[in-house]
């Protein structure tokens, strides 16, 4: 006989609900529908991350893997591109993406925010919501909470009027407010506690009739509910006993940077995390992400790839990442078929042996739900339950929900692996080519200034790209080599990236990184007696989208940029005159856009342009037969960016995953985002997703813009299938 012991558990049990009016509520149990208990399954999906075509099979494919609910954040910037100018269109159709969840019958947690990090362009903020005067993000600072405030009675209103909220008959069964501001309120202090209050209140205050939720924020004010984010979440306890055990963000894996590996978190244990937390009295959990997709156009945040797969049950092109998903779909059914017992009873606790855990959840009514775990991340153990011996792998929780049939357990895999692969449908295109222009100083349509200007301020995002150029006067004999060394220029960045030119020639490159974004150029220049022209073209690789205050941080060459060797001794340009152009002439002249271009001299054949830096590519193609998902195999090429027929499919970097950062894929021990990390040496990004929706039968126009130099021959479309 085990000596089972029930934990005290802080949880109200009282059906509560006789004193709800709302049709959705919670108590200390859980969420609480229509008068029910729920054990919610939920799944994030992003709607910009993918194309509304591809919506409904991805939403069907969540419901067949056992999902209650999707989740999404709210892009402001994709909603509000200007102040006051809106956009619900295309991929930012959010009322259409909320109608084909309800059309599958699933439910929709709303993350308003507008704060989202999600390692999305600027945290989800318009860049001109910076230069709003006095504004300051995320604290108690009234201009950002008049735009705040609007944004979001703007989106609440808005799926009111479309009947979207559970009490209206519509899906949207909880919204969020912030995102894990708990660090950032308990780094500043007062005003973080006085933005916490009136964020809360602000929120309530719109009566949408549903909860909201604050993630990973403990002072989460009543009748907010706090929630729990991580790779792991069984110890979380919300603030009150009266607010049900949820974790918002379950990592499905994590995202990609570039220049770092692609992370793996195994299926196993992600099962196990899961288990765990639900064993623990945990009631809704949302896998992070459940199909991440990919970051088209210029929406990643600061380094991080085009592709933001995850590693999630539903890979980037909309396939079944298997035997994750399949794993995943078997825990779910094991979860409901326990969920009678589990809404109604808290756990009794045993500890028959060395890393042996026994969950039981058994109902007046005779429901018996039982949940036997193995902590050993290295040996499998014999387990005695009820008189029973049960086989348990290392590292796993094994379900009974009738407390006798072992019906599922976390380290067993039944589902087979996917072997997709990316196989070549088109690999020979007929590039052309334009060399885009290194400009000067002295050319009309530049902006002329007193020394160095942080870049957002003057591109205001619009590019990623900003032209620092300045002239150089030396004496006749003062550039050439000196006792055999040449000058030598030195350019401080706050990043990201900076190609370097001296009278039109690359001088070379350098670029940051996600954990260090600054970068120095340090090289030697050949100058000529008289004036010389360095043309200095700085790269932001997205913006900061997470930290205390990140809307101060800075991007571009703010200096000290000096010349050392010549005559006189060093030079500081810092402070000079300096003429700033955003953006590329290529840009301007709409090369990305054919519909709208102008028409330049392209060249092809003989002549094309191959591994030049700065360059831009062209070439039409006719769309592959069959449904499989598309890409382009960009290996041949450095960095830059990749348009079809008009549209971005974002930012192209192989970024070549750096020596010593990988390591061993163990499913068992407890998982962090360093671990599993393999293809060192390999690029962290080769293939780009083109969705099929954005093509044609025929004709369709590719333009790729390259910064370092490759070579397009190489460039090929291909399939991704089994
Ligand atoms: C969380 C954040 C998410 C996402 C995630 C990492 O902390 O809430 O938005 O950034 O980290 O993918």
């Amino acid at each position: 006989m085990l000596g089972l012991k029930v934990l005290a558990m802080a949880v109200v049990l009282s059906l509560a609900c006789s004193s709800v009016t709302a049709a959705v509520s919670y108590d200390g149990k859980s969420i609480v529908i229509n008068g029910r208990r729920k054990i919610l399954v939920s799944g994030s999906i992003h709607y910009p991350r993918s194309t509304p075509e591809m919506w409904p099979e991805l939403i069907q494919k969540a419901k067949d893997g056992g999902l209650d609910v999707i989740q999404t954040y709210v892009f402001w910037n994709g909603h509000e591109p200007s102040p006051g100018n809106y956009n619900f269109e295309g991929r930012y159709d959010l009322v259409k993406f909320i109608k084909v969840v309800q059309r599958a019958g699933l439910y929709v947690h709303l993350r308003i925010g507008p704060y989202v990090c999600a390692e999305w362009n600027f945290g989800g903020f318009p860049v001109w919501l910076k230069y709003v005067p006095g504004m300051e993000f995320r604290t108690d600072n009234q201009p950002f909470k008049v735009a705040m405030q609007r944004f979001v009675e703007k989106i609440v209103s808005l799926m009111k009027s479309e009947n979207l909220f559970e009490p209206q008959g519509g899906p949207i069964i909880m919204s969020q407010i912030e995102n894990e501001y708990g660090p950032v309120e308990w780094e500043i202090g007062a005003p973080g506690k006085a933005y916490t209050a009136w964020a809360a209140k602000m929120a309530v205050g719109t009566d949408t009739g549903v909860p909201w939720i604050m993630c990973k924020q403990e002072t989460a004010p009543d009748p907010i509910i706090d929630t729990c984010n991580g790779f792991y979440c069984e110890g979380f306890r919300p603030n009150k006993p009266d607010k049900p055990k949820m974790w918002t963000e379950a990592w499905t894996g994590w995202y990609t940077q570039f220049g770092g590996p692609p992370p793996r978190r195994p299926a196993e244990d992600l099962a196990f995390a899961v288990a765990r937390f639900v064993q623990n009295n945990g009631s809704f959990f949302n896998y992070y992400m459940y199909h991440g997709g990919t970051n088209f156009d210029r929406s990643a945040g600061r380094f991080v790839a085009t592709s933001y797969d995850y590693d999630a049950p539903i890979d980037e092109y909309g396939l079944l990442n298997e035997p994750k998903w399949g794993h995943l779909r078997d825990l779910h059914k094991a979860i409901k078929q326990c969920e009678p017992a589990l809404v109604s009873s808290n756990p009794a606790v045993a500890w028959p042996g060395k890393n042996q855990e026994v969950h039981v959840f058994e109902t007046k009514s005779g429901r018996c739900a039982a949940f036997l775990s193995n902590y050993d991340p290295n040996s499998s153990t014999k387990l005695t339950f009820r008189n029973v011996e049960y086989d348990l792998p290392p590292w796993s929780i094994s379900i009974l929900p009738d407390c006798k049939t072992a019906v599922y357990n976390t380290a067993t895999v039944q589902s087979k692996s996917s072997s997709a692969k990316m196989v070549p449908v088109i690999d020979r295109l007929n590039w052309q080519s334009y060399g885009e222009e290194t400009p000067s100083a002295d050319d009309r349509d530049t902006l002329v200034m007193e020394g160095l200007w942080e870049q957002i301020n003057v591109t205001r995002d619009s590019s990623d790209y900003l032209w620092y150029l300045t002239d150089v006067n030396v004496g006749s004999g003062e550039g050439f080599l000196k006792n055999g060394q040449l000058p030598t220029l030195t350019v401080m960045s706050a990043g990201h990236a900076l190609h370097v030119f001296v009278n039109g020639k690359l001088s070379g490159t350098e670029y940051g990184s996600l954990d260090n974004p600054k970068l120095t150029f340090n090289g030697g220049v050949n100058l000529k007696p008289g004036i010389n022209k360095i043309s200095l073209l700085s790269v932001s690789v997205g913006l900061a989208n997470v930290g205390t205050h990140y809307e101060r941080w800075n991007t571009g060459v703010l200096g000290p940029v000096t010349l050392k060797g010549l005559d006189e001794g060093t030079r500081d340009l810092t402070k000079q005159r300096w003429s700033y152009k955003a953006g590329l002439k290529g840009e301007s002249l709409n090369l990305d856009a054919p519909r709208r271009s102008t028409s330049v001299e392209w060249t092809e054949g003989s002549l094309l342009a191959q591994k030049q830096p700065l360059t831009w590519y062209k070439t039409t193609f006719n769309a592959p037969d069959g449904n499989d998902p598309l890409a382009l195999d960009m290996i041949s090429m450095g960095k830059g960016e990749v348009w079809i027929n008009g549209q971005s499919i974002g930012r192209h970097w192989p970024g070549y995953i750096a020596k010593g950062s990988c390591g061993e894929c163990n499913y068992a021990g407890t998982f962090n985002e360093k671990k599993c990390q393999t293809g060192c040496g390999q690029p962290s990004q080769r293939w780009y997703h083109v969705p099929r929706a954005w093509l044609k039968p025929s004709g369709n126009v590719l333009v790729v813009f390259e910064e370092w130099g490759g070579d397009p021959s190489k460039i090929s479309v291909v399939k991704r299938t089994f």
